[in-house]
């Protein structure tokens, strides 16, 4: 019970947000709202004007009563006034709504000639004005007359009053039959509002049908006239990250093609040299070809590892971990475990380090960093020459520098090293060209920069800022 409740609960909640963000029901809602407003708006207006007229037809209709009324009045030869209502005075309200009709006419002096002493009278003469009278609303309206013969100022005060009836009635049927034309007129307003909504959104739900109907690998771009100027933006921002999702692949489908050949030529390698182990019966050169075979085995289990290391370090691979890492004491784990090799090829590996400096970013990345830039210094640099690398803070960044005595890397080809599989041409010692290509990731991922410059010895001076972490 409490279940299906919650999830009715659940299903109406969802329904109101995907309401809520409907383009549709948006610019509907705006349209009715608008509409909305604009009958309320004209129904006070229409119900003032419809009142306006039903006064003035009643105040009229007053005023004709109480002309009639005031011809009636005469004076006789005996100098009395005299008033005999004719009926047509009062017939003219008859108008079938049950109206109560009330008069009174008095001499200048005050005195009641005819009707209701107590009827009340409009301050203004000729000028309508809703009174009440025994219980009664009503609209009454006062004439002075002149009289001839009559004494005093020569006027005799005549006021109809009528009850609301008719005026009401009239009102009504004024307002209802404007109001109802209005009404039609803003509900055919709405509806040809809807039509043209429903035929501006069409070319998005064609777009989204286009789109959904593509098979995976279909990545050309869309046509920006099926949709209207305003939303062909939305289609160039389509058809632009298209544009870079081909490339992306293009470039993952050269890799791995080229990561597959690099791969290939020491397994053949690897392969020949164990045949040519397993032929051997004397025992010293079978152990030389197990050497070789060992040696073959590193340099693969090395190119697999940068291969790693490369799809690791590429954007939106992984999460970037942001350790804080010392990168001092990072780089001094990575020259001690080197030290050796340096040695065994008679160079002076020598580390200026100036204190701790801390960076954020991957660690391992960051050591794939410093082991790939000290390994190509130890690799380009022959016998005899030193590699130093050096550790500091400058300002707001962490500095570190790879200086060696080797050939260097010739100006024009600084910016193609970094790519993968670049190597420089005629370069005898072995690689894949994938060193560089690491560091220059780990570098941008961790939003810092890199050079190649010219070392003091002729050699190559790396030099790589990264951003100091807390
Ligand atoms: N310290 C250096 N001295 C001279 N040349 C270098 C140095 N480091 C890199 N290079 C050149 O740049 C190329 C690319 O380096 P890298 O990407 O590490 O690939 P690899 O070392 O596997 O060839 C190398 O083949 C080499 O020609
Ligand atoms: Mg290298």
């Amino acid at each position: 019970m409490f279940s299906s409740s919650g999830s009715l609960a659940r299903r109406l909640r969802g329904g109101i947000a995907r309401l809520r963000r409907s383009l549709r029901v948006q610019l509907v809602s705006w349209v009715v709202l608008t509409l909305a407003g604009a009958i309320c708006v004209n129904l006070y207006l229409s119900f003032r004007s419809a009142t306006a007229a039903a006064q003035l037809v009643a105040d009229r209709t007053l005023l004709a009563s109480a002309r009639v009324i005031a011809e009636a009045v005469h004076v006789d030869h005996s100098g009395s006034v005299e008033v005999e209502i004719p009926p047509a005075a009062l017939e003219m309200f008859d108008t079938g709504f049950g109206d109560q009709v009330f008069y009174r006419v008095t001499t200048p002096w005050g005195n009641l000639l005819s009707g209701y002493p107590d009827l009340p009278t409009p301050l203004v003469a000729l000028k309508g004005e809703d009174l009440t009278f025994r219980d009664h609303g009503i609209r009454a309206l006062m004439l002075d007359h002149p009289v001839v013969g009559l004494g005093g100022d020569g006027t005799i005060a005549v006021t109809v009053g009528v009850t609301h009836g008719s005026q009401y009635a009239i009102r009504r049927q004024l307002w209802l039959s404007g109001f109802a034309n209005q009404l039609a007129l803003v509900l055919l307003a709405g509806l040809v509002t809807i039509i043209g909504l429903q035929r501006g959104l069409s070319p998005i739900l064609r777009l989204r049908d286009a789109v959904r109907q593509r098979g995976r690998d279909r990545l050309d771009p869309f046509p920006t006239s099926m949709v209207q100027t305003e939303l062909q933006p939305l289609v160039h921002a389509l058809n632009d990250h298209m544009e870079s999702v081909q490339n992306q692949m293009a470039a993952q489908r050269r890799f791995v093609a080229n990561a597959a050949h690099q791969l290939r030529t020491p397994l053949a390698l690897i392969a020949t040299q164990a045949a040519v182990a397993a032929r051997e019966v004397d025992i010293r050169q079978r152990d030389e070809a197990l050497q070789a075979l060992q040696k073959s085995t590193r340099q693969v289990t090395r190119l697999a590892g940068q291969l790693l290391a490369l799809s690791r370090a590429e954007p939106g691979n992984l999460r970037p971990r942001l350790d804080n890492t010392d990168l001092a004491s990072l780089t001094r784990s990575v020259l001690e475990n080197i030290a050796e090799e340096a040695l065994k090829r008679g160079i002076d590996l020598g580390f200026d380090n100036g204190g701790p400096v801390n960076v954020t970013g991957d660690a391992t990345m960051l050591g794939e960093l410093v082991v790939n830039l000290v390994d190509n210094a130890l690799r380009y640099t022959p016998p005899g020459g030193s590699v130093t690398v050096a550790v500091k803070s400058l300002q707001n960044t962490a500095i570190l520098m790879v200086e060696d005595t080797g050939p260097g890397i010739p100006e024009g080809e600084r910016a193609q090293v970094f790519e993968r599989f670049y190597r420089v041409m005629g370069t005898q010692t072995e690689g894949s060209g994938l060193g560089l290509a690491i560091v220059r990731e780990v570098v941008d991922s961790a939003g810092g920069t890199i050079e190649l410059r010219d070392g003091k010895a002729g050699g190559l001076l790396v030099r790589v800022a990264l951003p100091l972490g807390q």
